[in-house]
């Protein structure tokens, strides 16, 4: 068994990580209080081979494994994970969706300026009434001969106005339950295709967050993907590769928090010494990092399954619910190492904190992690 990451892998971790202190932490603080995207540093990001970075280069993409994919996610995420998690959505759900199960003609017209980080893409699942529950497909795709009708509205969209092409999940013969949905690439600007408000989030500000409304959106047949009533089977292989993304957000959050915490330990003084030197705070730090490396390891090893095609979908849940509790609590006791200027913005520890808690629910809820891991245990 080998923990080390090869010449490769260190290159694009220190990349990724020069990239996040020099161009994202400049903004990073009034991104996330004005709640803006950020456009430009996405762009940039797309420009140096982090919005494909798994897709094959005949497509535009960089080519790397999934390792590769969690070290620069956690690298990014440390310092904002407003653009780690359009970089995610990108890469694990839209990208790789299309990758492995679009057509030739679609991986041509819409992976190659995805993976190129031309345009972003978003992924539609989740509904007024189903969350968690994602087989209560609301949404409809009514089989029209050359197309599809759509209706419904989507909900909790991540990229919703930023992004250019959606894969959305809808039902076409709902007698048949979930083998009855199909996924559908639908691209903005399609008649009756509305985006709604922005949400006002407690986290991830940067990025954004919005309903989709559709009303007799007309969807040509060829931009379905895979066979007609695939969708449901579709969305949940794609978002089993997506958890690997947001736990290596998650990952990052806590990191970075830890590292914020490490260095003013180093600084602050207390009671005559720096409080690193009281072991209160020794534990805490020694805690942090215990569970911060359980949850790296854990990122790596379900990215390493998937790099070698085998089954992670346990292994892509038990990250996801182990890596985001850990980010809540290494943010939490950051923020209490950093005591009242923890609480405070410039301090970026309050940041991660509020940044957490979304990796808890996105890409599925913690609970629904348990669903999959036990389902997985007991089958
Ligand atoms: N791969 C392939 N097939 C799968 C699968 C997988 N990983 N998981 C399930 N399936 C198949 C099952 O085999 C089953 O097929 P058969 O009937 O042919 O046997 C079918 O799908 C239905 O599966 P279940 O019976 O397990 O379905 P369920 O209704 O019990 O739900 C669930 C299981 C795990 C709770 C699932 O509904 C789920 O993952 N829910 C959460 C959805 C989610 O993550 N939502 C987040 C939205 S996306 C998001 O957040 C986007 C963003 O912008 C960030």
């Amino acid at each position: 068994m080998l923990f080390d990451l090869t010449e490769e892998h260190l290159m694009i971790q220190k990349a990724a990580r020069d990239f996040a202190n020099d161009v994202l932490k400049p903004g990073v603080i009034e991104r996330d209080e004005l709640q803006k995207f950020p456009a430009e540093q996405i762009k940039q990001m797309g420009e140096l081979g982090f919005m494909g970075m798994m897709v094959d280069p005949k497509y535009g993409g960089g080519g790397m494994d999934c390792v590769s994919y969690v070290l620069a996610m956690e690298e990014i995420s440390k310092i904002d994970a407003s653009c780690s998690v359009v970089m995610s959505v990108n890469n694990s759900l839209v990208c790789w969706g299309l990758e492995k199960f679009g057509t030739e003609e679609q991986k041509q017209k819409y992976l190659v300026p995805l993976a190129k980080g031309e345009i972003i893409g978003g992924f539609c699942l989740s509904e007024p009434e189903a969350g968690s529950d994602a087989t209560s497909q609301k949404t409809t795709a009514i089989d029209k001969g050359d197309h599809y009708l759509v209706n419904g509205t989507k909900n909790w969209i991540t990229n919703g106005s930023s992004a250019s092409v959606f894969l959305v999940i809808a039902q076409t013969h709902v007698e048949k339950g979930h083998k009855g949905i199909n996924a559908l690439i639908i691209e903005k600007g399609t008649p009756g295709f509305v985006v709604g408000p922005k949400e006002n989030k407690l986290g991830i500000r940067g990025s954004d967050t919005h309903s989709l409304m559709f009303t007799d959106v007309k969807v040509p047949k060829e931009n379905r993907i895979g066979e007609d009533g695939f969708g449901f089977k579709f969305a949940m292989q794609v978002l089993s590769g997506g958890r690997i993304g947001i736990a290596s957000q998650a990952l990052g959050i806590a990191s970075g928090a830890y590292e914020l915490a490490l260095a003013y330990s180093k600084e602050r003084k207390a009671f005559g010494k720096p409080i690193n030197q009281h072991q209160a705070i020794q534990f805490k730090l020694a805690d942090m990092a215990t569970q911060i490396e359980a949850a790296r390891l854990l990122c790596l090893k379900a990215a390493w399954m998937k790099d070698q095609h085998m089954n992670f979908d346990k292994a892509s849940a038990m990250a996801k619910v182990f890596a985001s509790k850990v980010a809540m609590d290494t943010t939490i006791e950051a923020v209490q190492i950093h005591g009242g200027y923890g609480f405070v913005k410039e301090y970026h520890v309050e940041r991660l904190m509020r940044d957490a808690k979304i990796t808890q629910i996105y890409e599925g809820t913690t609970e629904v992690q348990k669903i999959v891991i036990s389902r997985a245990l007991l089958a």
